[in-house]
């Protein structure tokens, strides 16, 4: 009766350490939540007309906390406020740094100026 005992306590204990390490693994590996949003297509070149130039600077700093940065060919002038829509509510959801009004408008203006 006594030996049964040892041997679960044993085999719960072996039982246990095996999961943690399984944990241990999946933390290094997963990298995250955020870890690998893939973003189509190429990366924007660097903007150079001075009406675009501060939403492009703005969008490298708020877009790249959680992804590669855009083009804004990937999407229609009327699709991208949507788009950005969901990316304010990802922002949130992550508690990412949020642009303040003038600053999200840039961006906006940015792809909605530049998209296809
Ligand atoms: C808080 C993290 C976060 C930030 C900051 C963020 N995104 Fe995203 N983005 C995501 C997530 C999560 C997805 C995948 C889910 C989805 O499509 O909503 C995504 C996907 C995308 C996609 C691919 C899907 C599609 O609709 O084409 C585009 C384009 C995109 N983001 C644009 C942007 C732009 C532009 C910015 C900067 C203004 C930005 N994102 C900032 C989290 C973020």
């Amino acid at each position: 009766m006594k030996q049964k005992l040892i041997f679960v306590v044993v085999s719960f204990l072996l039982l246990s350490s095996c999961d943690n390490n399984n944990h241990g693994g999946n933390m290094m590996g997963g990298g995250g939540m955020m870890g690998n949003i893939e973003i189509r297509g190429e990366r924007p070149p660097q903007e150079t007309n001075s009406q675009y130039v501060s939403g492009y600077q703005q969008a490298k700093i708020t877009c790249t906390q959680c992804h590669a940065l855009p083009h804004p060919n990937q999407h229609t002038s009327s699709e991208w406020p949507n788009v950005i829509t969901r990316m304010e509510n990802h922002i949130r959801t992550y508690g990412k740094s949020m642009p303040d009004k003038t600053e999200l408008k840039s961006i906006i203006n940015y792809y909605v100026g530049n998209a296809n």
